[in-house]
């Protein structure tokens, strides 16, 4: 059996339904933290139980049987966000799990300038560490982050944030089907993985002309001071650890901590990577 935890969130739900697509569902089992939110996956034959890796005892019932666990990491952050993975990877061992998957990220690194990849550098010492076959994968950047500029910027025709760099900016869905493929495909992906990353690098200013092409309004790129951001930020409701969280982004982002591509991602779909404009282009319809 496989067992994929986060399987409510949008990464985790994405790869259980690819799953379903090559598997029957009695060979797949998710670990959830609230089983009504997975109702839907337990009607059509998954194993849903409850296991939350704050509370690691409820794991040993809901990774019990897995031949692979597939830790989606928890969107914690810190200390506690290394505690938590750390949880789950030894729960899955103590199941007897042959393989631990685990979703890094691409930069993941024990000197960067944003928050998780630290976590994640943490986790994958972790695992090195486990005794147990593991496979780390260095997602790309969701090009979803996108998402919580796109409305503001539409809105005002400006998109107003600190300095960045070049992103390669990653879709879940592709990001989920190489899980998929790790998981069904014997040796795929073994030990930490190359960075699984969409093709093209694009900054702010590349997204902003990119929304000006798709909406035929000028969204002008303006680039403010970190503590004009953050100010404004703040004052619009982000709480203050939330936006320095988020300014952490843009300094590793400028330091080019995400500005890498690699093929790997391409070559294992056997098709080209979503674009950052199919993303965009979805972001603009959706708000109508
Ligand atoms: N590659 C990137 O650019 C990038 C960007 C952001 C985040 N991430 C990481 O990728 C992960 C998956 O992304 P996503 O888009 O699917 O995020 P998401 O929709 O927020 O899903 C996160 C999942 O983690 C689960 N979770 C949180 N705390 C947990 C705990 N203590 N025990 C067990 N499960 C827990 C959540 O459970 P519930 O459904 O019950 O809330 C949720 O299912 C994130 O959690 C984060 O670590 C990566």
């Amino acid at each position: 059996m496989i067992v994929v935890t986060g399987a409510t969130g949008n990464l985790g739900s994405q790869i259980v339904d690819q799953l379903l697509a090559r598997l029957p569902a009695a060979e797949i089992g998710v670990s959830v933290r609230d089983a009504d939110k997975a109702a839907g996956l337990a009607v059509r034959g998954v194993r849903v139980r409850t296991g939350d890796f704050t509370d690691p005892a409820t794991l040993e019932h809901a990774f019990a049987g897995a031949d692979q666990v597939l830790v989606v990491s928890a969107s914690m952050t810190g200390d506690a966000a290394v505690a938590a993975n750390r949880a789950a990877v030894d729960a899955a061992r103590a199941a007897g799990a042959g393989r631990v998957l685990y979703t890094s990220h691409q930069a993941a690194s024990p000197d960067s300038l944003f928050d998780p990849q630290p976590v994640h550098a943490a986790t994958e010492e972790h695992l090195r560490g486990a005794g147990v076959p593991f496979t780390s994968l260095r997602n790309g950047f969701y090009a979803s982050t996108l998402g919580y500029y796109v409305g503001d910027a539409l809105e005002s025709g400006t998109l107003a944030l600190p300095a960045d760099g070049p992103v390669s900016w990653t879709a879940h869905a592709d990001l989920a089907e190489a899980a998929v493929t790790a998981l069904t495909t014997e040796g795929t992906l073994d030990g930490i993985t190359p960075p699984l990353t969409a093709t093209e690098t694009l900054d702010l200013a590349d997204v902003a002309r990119e929304l000006s092409d798709l909406t035929g309004r000028t969204i002008t790129r303006v680039v403010l001071p970190d503590d004009e951001w953050t100010a404004a930020a703040v004052a619009k409701g982000m709480p203050q650890r939330a936006a320095e969280f988020t300014l952490g982004l843009f300094r590793a982002s400028r330091r080019g901590e995400f500005d890498v591509v690699d093929p790997t991602l391409t070559d294992l779909l056997g098709r080209p990577t979503a674009t950052v404009r199919s993303a965009l282009e979805g972001m603009v319809a959706a708000r109508g």
